[in-house]
């Protein structure tokens, strides 16, 4: 029986491809026989990704740098995809950086930059992609956090949380007002991943002992877990789902 990739075909724009779990969906998801259009704001990380891709004999192209904050970007990755390949189906929105403190100490540069750089890009993003989506009835990936749904003692995540939960439920008005073209649109919410972000943290006991008790599965998730789920969102195997928002927790948020 002759296989054929569960992306196949598909143009995906991914964001944020210079980093762990968009390296690992942008290779998951040309394995899977997908168009990658990558992009980051660091010029070497994403230029990375794309030899890391081709040399594996998928098709790749990246846009660096680009800042997803600022609305020209997005348009501009719109706009390279659409010159190269000539459509997009799916928009795998996995850019983000935030800023950690409490509300006792937090800056002004700290709450907005955290707001902008992991909501106001998603908005950006999404805005600019949308008409070429609606025509295509395409799938919409929007990564959140457990951030959204749940606390961890030791980490300030006050903006963090805010604009991931925000991240969830605009993905979840998306869905709606998505439905008449067929397009789908659904959150993923990643527990503790071990990443470029995560890493240098784990050093620290104080920090890592209660951040890991936290976990179900008792280990940090990898970034491949993350994609693979972005994976079967973005591929026809989830053609019934839609508004929903999946937890790769290892089981934080279920006890
Ligand atoms: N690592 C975790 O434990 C964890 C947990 C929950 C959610 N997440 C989310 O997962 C996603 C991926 O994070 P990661 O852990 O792979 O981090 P990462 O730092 O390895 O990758 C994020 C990439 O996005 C890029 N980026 C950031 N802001 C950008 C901008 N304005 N324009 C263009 N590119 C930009 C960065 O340069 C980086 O390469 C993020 O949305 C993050 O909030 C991560």
């Amino acid at each position: 029986m002759a296989r054929v990739g569960r992306l196949e075909g598909k143009v995906c724009v991914i964001t944020g491809t210079g980093g762990s779990m968009g390296r690992a969906a942008a290779l998951m998801f040309a394995r899977e026989g997908a168009k990658i259009v990558g992009c980051d704001i660091s010029v070497d990380a994403a230029e990375e990704t794309v030899a890391e891709v081709r040399n594996a004999g998928g098709e790749m192209v990246s846009l660096q740098p680009c800042d997803l904050t600022q609305r020209e970007h997005c348009q501009s990755l719109v706009a390279l995809a659409l010159n190269t390949y000539g459509w997009i189906d799916v928009l795998f929105n996995n850019a983000a950086m935030a800023w950690f403190a409490p509300i006792d100490t937090i800056s002004d540069e700290q709450w907005y930059k955290t707001i902008d750089q992991e909501l106001h890009l998603v908005f950006e993003m999404v805005r600019a992609a949308w008409p070429e989506l609606t025509k295509r009835s395409g799938s919409i990936i929007n990564t959140a956090s457990v951030s959204a749904w749940s606390t961890y003692r030791v980490l300030p995540a006050l903006a963090h949380s805010a604009a991931k939960g925000a991240v969830v439920s605009l993905t979840r008005q998306l869905a709606l007002e998505g439905r008449a073209h067929g397009l789908r649109a659904n959150s993923i919410s990643p527990g503790l991943i071990e990443t470029n972000q995560t890493r240098p943290l784990l050093s620290n006991p104080e920090w890592s002992d209660p951040m890991l008790g936290k976990i179900m599965l008792g280990r940090m998730g990898r970034p491949e877990e993350v994609a693979a789920t972005a994976l079967f969102l973005a591929s026809d195997e989830s053609s019934f789902i839609t508004g929903a928002d999946i937890r790769v927790d290892g089981g934080t948020t279920a006890w």
